[in-house]
């Protein structure tokens, strides 16, 4: 068993999109074992991006992410990680495969829907970046 974290981003929150997005990434057999809603603060924003605060794109980012309220969920299944990595598509919505989520609802590199931790380590992180262990189920 393997958790990862998802986040529905500000572009797909905004468009009434969380409930879709959450019942395709349940459709795959991910769980569900996390979920909030929230507005981040430019900080929080910075720290949850923090590896990538030397690339030109990091204060677009920033904004972006700060924008409007974003939705949280951590996510249980075997291979939970790769899997939903798979279930998102390519960063960029115009490389991404048919029926991924970045394909069917991303506007563009940047305003691309929702987020997937990238590996295992990331994944331990970032699921505690929002939630603590008593705020997790199953
Ligand atoms: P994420 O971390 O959000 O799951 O996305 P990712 O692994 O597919 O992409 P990553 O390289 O980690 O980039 C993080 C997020 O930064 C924005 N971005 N903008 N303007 C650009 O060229 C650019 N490149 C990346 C996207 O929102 C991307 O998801
Ligand atoms: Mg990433």
């Amino acid at each position: 068993m393997e958790r990862t974290l998802c986040i529905i981003k500000p572009d797909a929150v905004s468009k009434g999109l969380a409930g879709q997005i959450l019942s395709k990434i349940i459709s795959e057999g991910l769980k569900v074992v996390g979920l909030r809603m929230l507005h981040l603060s430019k900080a929080e924003a910075e720290g949850f991006y923090a590896v990538h605060r030397e690339r030109p794109f990091f204060s677009d980012l920033v904004t972006f992410m700060t924008s409007g309220p974003i939705v949280v969920a951590a996510l249980e299944g075997k291979d939970a990680i790769s899997r939903y990595r798979r279930l998102m598509g390519a960063t960029d919505p115009a490389k991404a495969d048919e029926g991924t989520l970045r394909k069917l609802y991303a506007e563009s590199i940047q305003n691309n829907a929702v987020h997937g931790s990238d590996g295992p380590d990331t994944a331990k992180i970032e699921v505690a970046y929002f939630f603590s262990t008593v705020d997790l189920v199953g």
